[in-house]
């Protein structure tokens, strides 16, 4: 069983400023970035990253949010990753979202929801497969 998880901070929380104060949560949570970039998603790649959302109604809405500016993609390592970063990261729709959680502190509605979590040990692989290439991983 893999110790890894995958995220990004989403166009929302980079446009408004929170790439540090989430970076800041992940790290003192625990969580040890073993690959990191400062990237973006065109359109397509976007459309590629969320394929399994295809026949789901947001899916035009997220591909378009996705790619409508940069991003920070990273695979991040701690004991039992998946689970604890998307307690860390709170309900998908922020309103819903706990007290403290990242969604609940950065994010403004389900879709500009701030950060993306992996939500399985095999999409985490598959996620982090997508954006870094052996050699930019430690
Ligand atoms: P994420 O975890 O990145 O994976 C898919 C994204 O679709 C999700 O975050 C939300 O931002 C977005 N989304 C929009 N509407 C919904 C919905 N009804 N259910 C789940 N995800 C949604």
């Amino acid at each position: 069983k893999t110790n890894r998880t995958f995220t990004m901070i989403k166009p929302d929380a980079v446009a408004n400023g929170h790439i540090g104060a989430i970076l800041d949560q992940i790290i003192k949570n625990g969580f040890k970035p073993v690959a990191f970039k400062y990237t973006y998603l065109s359109p397509e790649m976007a459309g590629k990253f969320y394929e399994v959302h295809k026949e789901r109604p947001f899916y035009n809405a997220l591909v378009q949010f996705m790619s409508s500016g940069p991003i920070v993609a990273a695979i991040l390592e701690k004991d039992n990753a998946v689970e604890d970063f998307r307690k860390l990261i709170g309900a998908t729709d922020p309103s819903k979202a706990e007290p403290g959680t990242i969604r609940q502190l950065f994010a403004k509605s389900i879709d500009a929801n701030a950060v993306h979590g992996s939500d399985s040990d095999e999409n985490a692989e598959i996620e982090g497969n997508f954006f870094f290439s052996a050699f930019e991983r430690f």
